[in-house]
């Protein structure tokens, strides 16, 4: 953090100045995870808070959807994006066409989309989760079939947790859809850690795991547990932010970055404050519909 303390200063002078707001993922680095940000939180959380907030301007320092779900929540605030190329391999997956096709093929079986989606796949979904509310909201919808999309791997979780039937899609998240049960196994046995392991993961990773869980459920575990030392199977900018939370827990990074959080750097947080640009915008009637989805999914919670 030495390195960057310039750009931090002049970020959170300038964000006073213009009475912002920073929020961050998880999964961003250190410096702006601990540097700059004033809320942090895995993707429900944000929602959460930008659903909540009261400034008139929010920095989202994560990918496209999470800065457009908080333009949708918040549709009279300015919500910018240090860099509009962050973008998700789920959220690439697939197009609203593509959900109008399985709502034709399963007719009357309701859609539940992570929220790792685009906005117009928003708004052709019933409802919204994340990593954090997938099973309950997929309970909430009453019916014992729902069209769970994008993630395979998370519909797969699911579908383990619960007795509705799933129709999944084929989509995955580049950086956790890498790991392996031997990669997990390996940090089991050779470093006698305990295993906790994201959703987004393969099944044999999570079979391996002590705990399955979002990021916001990682920390908690860690809260409650407090073990020596402990593997995260997940994008390795979690185990540098929680390291400062754990003093006592030794962890051991099986590490993969996400490329597109990579791209929120300190200069381009600094950029956007100053330029008040890029903005994300949402057309009205996409918003409009992709917002009941969105509600839907905070009136479950957690
Ligand atoms: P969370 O819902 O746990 O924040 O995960 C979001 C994400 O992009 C995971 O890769
Ligand atoms: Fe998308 Fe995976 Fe990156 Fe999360 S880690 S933003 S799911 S590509």
């Amino acid at each position: 953090i030495p390195l960057h303390l310039p750009w931090i200063d002049a970020i959170n002078k300038l964000k006073k100045q213009r009475g912002a707001v920073i929020m961050a993922h998880s999964y961003q680095s250190p410096e702006i995870f601990h540097g700059v940000a004033d809320i942090t939180g895995d993707s429900l959380a944000l929602a959460q808070a930008a659903a909540a907030c009261d400034a008139d301007l929010i920095v989202l320092c994560g990918v496209h959807f999470m800065a457009e779900s908080a333009k949708i929540l918040a549709p009279g605030k300015t919500v910018l994006i240090p860099d509009v190329e962050a973008g998700c391999s789920l959220a690439a997956s697939i197009t609203a066409a593509d959900v109008r096709a399985l709502r034709a093929r399963h007719p009357g079986v309701p859609v539940v989309s992570y929220v790792n989606t685009t906005a117009e796949v928003k708004a052709e979904s019933d409802a919204c989760c994340t990593s954090a509310n997938a099973v309950e909201v997929v309970e909430a919808m009453g019916t014992a079939q729902v069209i769970f999309l994008p993630d395979r791997f998370l519909g797969n979780y699911v579908a383990s947790k619960t007795a509705v039937e799933l129709i999944l899609w084929s989509g995955s998240c580049e950086v956790h859809e890498q790991f392996t049960g031997q990669q997990a196994r390996h940090a089991r046995e050779q470093f006698n850690a305990r295993l906790l392991a994201h959703p987004e993961c393969p099944p044999d990773v999570w079979a391996e795991a002590d705990f399955v869980g979002s990021t916001t459920a990682m920390g908690k575990w860690l809260e409650r547990e407090r073990p020596a030392r402990v593997a995260l199977i997940t994008e390795c900018s979690m185990a540098d932010n929680l390291r400062a939370r754990f003093p006592d827990t030794e962890f051991i990074k099986p590490c993969n970055l996400c490329p597109h959080m990579q791209r929120i750097t300190l200069p381009k947080i600094h950029a956007c404050l100053r330029d008040l640009r890029p903005a994300v915008e949402v057309p009205e009637a996409v918003a409009t519909r992709a917002c009941m989805a969105l509600q839907r999914m905070l009136a479950v919670g957690r």
